[in-house]
């Protein structure tokens, strides 16, 4: 959400400032701009919307210099003009800002009565103006930051860049992501290792209250309370520098067609023939009773998925909740309870505050794709999802890969409970051994949904439905669906459709269900059949078996014979490619949908 990068180089900035933002314009792009320093003097170019408009404005207005700092933006206070574009600019000093000040208002009226009116609705700006207040009462820009910082509450990732001082970049991170680097030569400021890779191949993670002074030759790093303090540096990995779209129309198409090989890697570092690798850390269940799951969206729909894996095989008791409400609601911990937050990002505010409230109240385990990030960072241990980087604003090869991960952890907690036997393990993982290839078997079906989705394009409302760990699947497939191609979707539990949302039913709803060859089945197809019965346009996907059986249905997908445990991570594909290929039918974008980001770090 907002993405910051700031440089101190040895060549003209610009150009490599807009290539950082465009590998990180997944976290905003409502507006983009570029400050410089050229010869001691501050000044910056704006435009709003997507990246390509700032990269056509410094083709007419060029920005010179070799100090820089850049934004892509996530609106949050104010709408999406040039005047609330970053950087903001007060006097000599420009920020560039990730997060929101809570304070702003405050701040704003004793800024204002003090003669330092601000010409965005921003609270970034306020920012800039305290800095300058300071500035102009004789504070060196050092001091002026670390007044300025003082004064601010909520989540923030900073950048400053002073006009006059050409070797100098200060940077402060609270609540929101931020990390340094430095060659010798070049110093560089980043929102992740994403923006930072083509850069360097180490960078520091600023901490909770950090702020970094930074000059091409040296760089310091100071905690809340002022103390110069040293932070571990972290090799950037390999695969942050691969940002290309490998030959797709889109990043989600790619990521899609990524699922049989990140899932085999997943599988590949958690698993070791029958037995179960955890070496991130000693995960025991054996003392367990019972396990609260905490994420937000689609990482809260893979922990919906592995409730049912845990409840069944483990039959220990999981709660779920999205980490919003989490957070706030003070729920009672106690020390055989297992907190597990899951995040692709690993920097989603609620979560990350979610994951705080529990850190000293019981055993938390921390699912992430992002290695390095504040979750993973902060959790008592971190279990990668190695996913690999995901940019597609929709999480599509994150969302497979957490639940590879919370099904290799449901059977050791199965193992621990001692609630299956070593065979009955063995052959369920033999069975998740499968799922590249199933996966493979399920995105071969492409040409099928790209019909389907053509159709679906034209309507207003569309419903999903799915029974046992294919319900969450339904609340999935919905939530894809209206992210990337605006058209409403709910998702149901098949036996709750009578209870109200049966309303909603004509001929112009489809209805999407999911329904894998079970013992749940039969039972689907009940529901199903009151949806025929009041004229509803069924989508049946399911396997050969389940197919023959109706006669009725719309249109159908086919999918694998799958084993019914492991059903939704073959499912979850034609979920993700229903809302791909409808979002292409109806023209929108399918990587940088309207008002979303990837990664969000305000609450
Ligand atoms: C939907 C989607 C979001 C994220 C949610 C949590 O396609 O991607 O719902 O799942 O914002 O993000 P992470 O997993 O980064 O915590």
């Amino acid at each position: 959400m907002c993405g910051i990068v700031g440089i101190l180089g040895e060549h003209e900035v610009s150009p490599t400032i807009l290539e950082a933002l465009r590998r990180l314009e997944y976290r905003g792009y409502d507006s983009a701009g570029i400050a410089t320093i050229n010869d001691g003097a501050l000044d910056r170019r704006r435009a709003v919307g997507k990246l390509v408009n700032l990269s056509d404005t410094l083709v007419h207005h060029p920005l010179p210099g070799k100090s820089g700092i850049g934004h892509t933006r996530w609106a949050t206070h104010g709408k999406p003009t040039e005047v609330n574009a970053h950087p903001h600019r007060a006097g000599s000093v420009a920020v560039v800002h990730n997060g929101i000040i809570e304070n702003f208002s405050t701040l704003r009226k004793e800024l204002t009565a003090a003669n330092y009116g601000a010409e965005s609705e921003t609270d970034t700006e306020i920012v800039a103006l305290l800095c300058k207040s300071h500035l102009d009462r004789g504070a060196t820009p050092v001091e002026a930051v670390k007044r300025t910082l003082a004064r601010l509450e909520g989540a923030f990732a900073l950048a400053f860049l002073f006009d006059g001082e050409d070797d100098l970049m200060i940077a402060a991170r609270k609540g929101s992501p931020l990390a340094i680097a430095h060659n010798g030569h070049e110093a560089f400021v980043g929102s992740d290792a994403i923006a930072l890779a083509p850069l360097t191949d180490r960078l520091i993670y600023l901490e909770e209250g950090d702020w970094a002074v930074l000059t091409r030759t040296e760089s310091h790093i100071f905690d809340e309370a002022g103390n110069e303090v040293v932070r571990p540096e972290t090799r950037i990995a390999e695969s942050a520098a691969q940002v290309d779209k490998g030959g797709h129309r889109h990043f989600m198409a790619k990521e899609i067609h990524e699922q049989p090989a990140v899932i085999a890697a997943c599988l590949d570092h958690y698993l070791d023939g029958d037995a179960i690798r955890l070496k991130e850390g000693q995960i025991d269940f054996a003392g367990v009773d019972r396990i609260v799951m905490v994420a937000c969206g689609t990482a809260s729909y893979a922990c919906h998925v592995a409730k049912y894996w845990f409840e069944a095989l483990a039959r220990v008791p999981v709660e779920i909740d999205v980490a919003s409400e989490f957070r706030y609601r003070e729920p009672p911990m106690g020390e055989n309870t297992m907190a597990i937050f899951v995040s692709q990002s690993g920097e989603t505010a609620d979560t990350l505050a979610a994951l705080r409230y529990c850190k000293d109240k019981a055993k938390t385990v921390a699912i992430v794709n992002v290695a390095g990030s504040s979750i993973a960072r902060e959790a008592g241990t971190a279990l990668p999802i190695l996913a690999g980087v995901e940019i597609g604003v929709a999480s599509t090869k994150a969302f497979t890969c957490q639940l590879t991960v919370l099904a290799v952890l449901a059977l050791r907690a199965a193992l621990d409970r001692k609630e299956i036997t070593p065979d009955a393990a063995a052959a369920h993982l033999a069975d998740l051994r499968r799922m590249p290839a199933l996966v493979s078997q399920a995105i071969a079906t492409e040409d099928r949904v790209k019909d389907i989705a053509r159709r679906l394009a034209e309507t207003r409302d569309v419903l999903f439905l799915g029974r046992g760990a294919l319900y969450p699947l339904a609340l999935e497939g919905a939530l894809k669906l209206k992210e990337i191609s605006y058209i409403h979707a709910e998702g149901y539990a098949s036996g709750e459709l009578k209870h109200g949302p049966i309303a909603l039913v004509d001929e112009t709803v489809p209805i999407i269900v999911f329904a894998p060859t079970d013992h749940l089945f039969g039972k689907t197809v009940s529901n199903m059949q009151e949806v025929l019965a009041r004229g509803g346009r069924v989508v049946l996907v399911s396997d050969a078996e389940g197919l023959s059986k109706d006669d009725e249905a719309w249109r159908t997908i086919e999918m694998p014979r799958v084993p019914p445990l492991w059903a939704p991570i073959v499912y979850a594909v034609p979920a993700q490619m229903i809302a791909y290929h409808t979002a292409i039918a109806k023209g929108t974008d399918a990587d940088q949908p309207r008002n979303l980001a990837k990664s969000v770090t305000v609450e």
